[in-house]
């Protein structure tokens, strides 16, 4: 592979803390050199970065990739294009398939499909519990071996405090963390939104926050006498966070993340949007989502994770009852996270999506410091519209849809190679 010089961008590197124009040398897949004015030699490729962000590669640790059992929703090709195109080389996929990843011989199939895509990496979490079924533990070893990055029932809570206790003496020597989906199922009931005033007012069932609350205040005390790593997946309530805040206080090694939806939006919208907007946990009150923007400020949110979840467009326009939660994130989260914060300081931004998702998750990545894979994400503050006709993703549903973003990406870099540029996916070269 001959060399590819990346220049004229402004380099955001907060693990170098580095923030400064620079050109970046990449050779056989890895960064060798960062410097001012690098000339190009004669057969090196160059991507002019035009003053744009040239960042670590950007890991959204949490993603819903529908392979196996649900290709119609999604498939490992489809959803890695939609995540390079957004802008992320590298993607943790949730284990809620069909059937769950609860089996080395699964796990090795998602790293084949992945393989084969060839576009962004993808680290497979593998559930908590056979089936995510909450009764049998999942082998965890085995699973770790296999390349599990991480464990969770996502998509669902394990209902049972004594088999989530079980399960995490079991793993807690597996040096990866669970990652706790937290909703009470009986609190929550049948509920299409937010418990609260507007779901009053539009005779919906309402999910309300306690349901939240109550599962992350028990799996923080389990994190707590079992001495497991947890990570909180989408926090959503303020009184989350302020347990989260107290477990740390008391030592637990807990981390968390939020999504841009829940820093955006709140139950207020929902009727703007319905299906659409449907999503676990939901989208809460205003009071709720200013909390989680105070937290992304203050440090106590490590993660900017989408939860990308998407569904076919049949299956969002059924009955409001019916209609499956989530949507598609992958290709408007850039431009969300910027219009959630926009005055948060670029190497915060750069570091809830690049170094703290790889130092949860242990993977490589997350660095641009030389002799580390050549995964970059070229970034500017360029206004868009989103058009999710135009998503690589097969599921078109999002609340965003029609909004101007003021961030994009404007090219991916997955070992060296250019996988995206100007929105357009590279899938071979
Ligand atoms: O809205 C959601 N959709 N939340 C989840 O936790 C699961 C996800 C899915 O898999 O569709």
């Amino acid at each position: 592979m001959t060399a590819l010089l990346v220049r004229g961008g402004r380099v955001v590197d907060p693990t170098q803390e580095l923030d400064a124009n620079r050109d970046l040398l990449i050779r056989d897949g890895r960064i060798v050199q960062i410097a001012e004015g690098i000339a190009a030699e004669g057969d090196w490729d160059v991507l002019e970065a035009g003053g744009a962000i040239v960042a670590p590669g950007f890991i959204d640790m949490h993603v819903h990739l529908r392979e196996p059992g649900a290709a119609h929703k999604e498939t490992i090709a489809t959803g890695t294009a939609a995540a390079v195109a957004g802008g992320f080389t590298a993607v943790a996929c949730m284990p809620n398939t069909e059937p769950a990843l609860d089996s080395p011989a699964l796990i090795a199939e998602v790293l084949r499909l992945a393989r084969a895509a060839n576009l962004a990496r993808v680290y497979p979490g593998a559930a908590i519990t056979r089936g995510r079924a909450g009764a049998e533990l999942a082998p965890y070893w085995r699973l770790y071996d296999a390349g599990a990055i991480a464990f969770s029932d996502d998509g669902g809570t394990v209902k049972s405090a004594r088999v989530l206790r079980q399960a995490a003496i079991y793993a807690r020597d597996v040096p990866v963390p669970f990652i706790s989906h937290c909703e009470d199922d009986d609190l929550k009931g049948d509920a299409v939104m937010n418990e609260g005033a507007r779901s009053m007012q539009l005779g919906l069932a309402g999910s309300p926050g306690l349901a939240e609350d109550v599962i992350v205040a028990r799996d923080l005390l389990i994190a707590l006498e079992t001495a497991k790593r947890f990570h909180i997946a989408h926090v959503s309530t303020a009184e989350s966070v302020e347990l989260i805040r107290y477990a740390r206080g008391r030592g637990a090694a807990v981390t968390c993340e939020v999504t841009p939806h829940h820093l955006i939006l709140h139950d207020d919208a929902f009727e703007r949007f319905r299906a659409d907007a449907k999503v676990n946990p939901p989208l809460r009150a205003e009071s709720d989502a200013a909390a989680l923007r105070k937290a992304v400020r203050d440090g106590t949110i490590d993660v900017f994770a989408t939860d990308h979840a998407p569904h076919a467009r049949e299956e969002k326009e059924q009955l409001l009852g019916d209609a499956p939660v989530g949507f598609s994130g992958l290709e408007t989260a850039l431009g969300a996270y910027a219009l959630a914060i926009p005055d948060l300081p670029l190497g915060r931004f750069v570091e809830l999506l690049s170094s703290n998702p790889a130092a949860i998750l242990d993977l490589p990545g997350g660095t641009l410091a030389v002799g580390a894979a050549a995964d970059i994400t070229v970034f500017a503050d360029r206004p868009w519209t989103v058009d999710s006709a135009k998503f690589y993703s097969l599921g078109k549903n999002t609340p965003f849809d029609g909004m101007e973003l003021p961030r994009k990406a404007v090219a991916t870099i997955v070992g060296g190679r250019i996988v995206m540029r100007d929105g357009v996916v590279n899938a071979r070269s």
